[in-house]
């Protein structure tokens, strides 16, 4: 059977991130990178919030928008936190292809905290497409976008990465405003894996190139005027069930590590050999025999 990838199956891929959730200290690292790198780009930019026209923001790839809520959180208080009786309004466009997704989103845009409608009125404008087709459909539109703040929180793995940033930075920012980007680092395992398993497995691969701040950092550097900043949060990933016996758990976890729907069953066994050989080479174990990887990511913020 040949080996399928991860992220074209959404409710699979979403059961897999869920056991690597579980296993590991990602989400803590996630929140916190969005949160401060959120706060970073509305520093850079806030000359220009201007409380009494719209917040305009693009969300790619936002998935369930849990991050999206926590980003408009910040720019609410952001916004607020600069003038007492004037409300802001936050318009927010969020392209994303999976409509399992996408509905999700809906359901809890539907019902925000009391806390937060309070702080802004906030609007959502849905997209249920890629990236992609989003940059086609806006380019024969004539009257561009002029947006204030554009996030990819680990999206941009599913596109090129450079022609998105510049399409994002030239065309649909406004005069001056910030692109916040999570992704890995050098260090991360996830770059790691995609080194050494290019080719055979989903990492590197027309499907997902894992892109890292240093790559991001490299885009910034050949392109005139971005201003580049960075916030990096370590995170470490429990992969002792992985060397136990088989289970659900063990199952999804692996399929995440790998990108690859149900890799135990699927791959054949000298790749499977290679992967868990990898993961003896990279993890550290503990007192009580707990095997774990070590990860980094990053916020990467870019901004006019
Ligand atoms: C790793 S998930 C991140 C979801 C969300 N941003 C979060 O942090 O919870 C990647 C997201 O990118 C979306 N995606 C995949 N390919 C895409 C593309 N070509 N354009 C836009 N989004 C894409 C997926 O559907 C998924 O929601």
């Amino acid at each position: 059977m040949p080996l399928e990838t991860l992220s074209k199956s959404y409710e699979a891929y979403e059961k897999a991130f869920q056991a690597f959730l579980d296993h590991s200290t990602a989400r803590q690292s996630i929140v916190k990178c969005v949160q401060d790198g959120t706060k970073r780009a509305l520093v850079a930019i806030s000359s220009v919030c201007d409380k009494n026209k719209p917040f305009r923001m693009l969300g790619i790839g936002s998935g369930k928008g849990e991050m999206d809520v926590l980003m408009i959180n910040s720019v609410a208080a952001h916004l607020k936190a600069n003038e007492t009786d004037v409300k802001p309004t936050i318009h927010s466009v969020v392209v994303e292809p999976s409509s399992f997704l996408l509905e999700k989103f809906k359901e809890s845009a539907s019902s925000m905290p009391t806390s937060l409608i309070a702080l802004a009125e906030i609007s959502f404008e849905w997209r249920q497409m890629t990236f992609q087709e989003y940059q086609r459909l806006i380019a024969d539109d004539k009257s561009k976008p002029s947006l204030d703040f554009i996030h990819f929180i680990h999206s941009i793995y599913y596109m090129d990465a450079e022609d998105a940033l510049r399409s994002c930075f030239r065309n649909y920012l406004g005069e001056k405003g910030a692109i916040l980007c999570l992704v890995q680092t050098e260090a991360s395992f996830f770059a790691k894996v995609q080194k050494k398993f290019k080719g055979k497995l989903t990492f590197g691969s027309e499907d997902m190139t894992i892109y890292t701040k240093e790559d991001l950092a490299a885009i910034a550097a050949r392109s005139t005027g971005w201003s580049y900043d960075e916030i990096t949060q370590e995170f470490s990933i429990d992969i002792t069930k992985c060397f136990g016996e088989p289970s659900e758990e063990s199952d999804l976890l692996l399929d995440f590590l790998t990108h690859q729907k149900n890799f135990r069953v699927t791959a054949d066994q000298g790749l499977k050999d290679e992967v868990m050989d990898f993961f003896r080479e990279s993890m550290v174990t503990d007192e009580s025999g707990g095997k774990f990887l070590k990860a980094e990511m990053a916020a990467v913020i870019i901004h006019k």
